[in-house]
């Protein structure tokens, strides 16, 4: 290589670093456009736009950040993709998170956060956990988060079940196939009648009951390495009937498209 190829691949390598862009955080004042990046802090997730399988629609996602192969574990417009790469997201006058088409530039999905008035900011983060949250500027609080619209991943910390005070449903749906994230058949859903199980359907009908989490965490419990640490955790009270988990790996939970309910771990 002499210098002047090095030179071009300097430059290149420099084009390439500036054309991708890479948010911390999102908020009033900037977008991210196709092709960003809102990366968490200690680069465990990106959100960004991508193409599911062989579509080439576009849906704004999140996935881990340093696998090469791209994981999707949350999809926000699941059922409203954008047909170009022209797409944006960006915060409304409202503080609501919204992906626009920036063509005709109609909103195609936002956080619908109903009690929201005008001039309010909020501001944008992806956490470590994978979860992308809505913090108000003023009071500081969370007012909306990627956990409580689960698509057909349970990451540690999350929670199935459901909030008795804001009517919030937590549970898992399956992809329609690898190339369309849109709401599949089948659903995993924790409902505590008696002990704590998983219950697996196939559009309305209960298709398979599982064990209790407790005891048996999906059948992966022989495979288990020993240093595995798996802890359950099931909150069960006036408010909030919930199960959530956490384990010393990379891990999650997926409702495939075929209906099954896998526990999956990276080393
Ligand atoms: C956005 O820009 C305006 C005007 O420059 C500034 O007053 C405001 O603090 C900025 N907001 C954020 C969240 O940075
Ligand atoms: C994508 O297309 C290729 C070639 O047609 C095919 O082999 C592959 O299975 C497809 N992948 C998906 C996810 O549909
Ligand atoms: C995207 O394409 C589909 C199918 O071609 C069409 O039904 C839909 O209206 C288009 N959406 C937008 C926002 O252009
Ligand atoms: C937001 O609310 C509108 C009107 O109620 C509804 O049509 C749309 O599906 C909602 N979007 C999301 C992402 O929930
Ligand atoms: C919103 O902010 C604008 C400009 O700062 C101000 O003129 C207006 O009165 C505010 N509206 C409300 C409802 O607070
Ligand atoms: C397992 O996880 C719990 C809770 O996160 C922690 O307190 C405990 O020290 C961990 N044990 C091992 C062996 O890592
Ligand atoms: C129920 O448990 C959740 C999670 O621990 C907690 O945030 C909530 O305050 C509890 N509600 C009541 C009524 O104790």
């Amino acid at each position: 290589m002499n210098t002047r190829t090095v030179s071009l691949h300097i430059l290149f390598l420099f084009l390439l670093l500036h054309l991708i862009d890479s948010l911390r955080t999102l908020d009033q004042n900037n977008t991210m456009k196709d092709g960003d990046v809102l990366i968490s802090q200690a680069r465990k997730f990106a959100l960004g736009f991508f193409s599911p399988g062989n579509s080439s629609l576009r849906y704004v996602g999140i996935w881990y950040y340093e696998q090469l192969e791209r994981t999707v574990v949350w999809v926000a417009n699941r059922e409203n993709p954008v047909n170009h790469t022209s797409g944006v997201l960006a915060f409304d006058h409202y503080g609501n998170l919204v992906i626009r088409d920036n063509i005709g530039n109609l909103p195609i999905w936002s956080t619908n956060i109903s009690s929201l008035t005008s001039n309010n900011s909020a501001t944008a983060q992806l956490l470590d956990s994978g979860n992308l949250v809505l913090i108000h500027d003023l009071s500081k609080e969370i007012i909306w988060q990627s956990f409580d619209y689960p698509t057909d991943t349970f990451l540690p910390s999350m929670k199935l079940g459901s909030d008795r005070r804001t009517g919030l449903n937590w549970f898992l749906t399956s992809w329609k196939s690898e190339d369309d994230p849109a709401p599949g058949s089948y659903s995993c859903r924790f409902e505590p009648t008696g002990y704590p199980q998983w219950f697996l359907y196939k559009g309305r009908a209960p298709y398979w009951r599982g064990g209790p989490i407790i005891e048996n965490p999906h059948g992966v419990d022989r495979a288990m390495p020993h240093d595995f640490n798996f802890t359950v955790t099931v909150v069960r009270n006036a408010t909030e009937v919930s199960t959530s988990y956490s384990t010393s790996t990379i891990s999650r939970y997926v409702v495939q498209e075929s209906g099954s309910c896998r526990l999956s771990m990276d080393p």
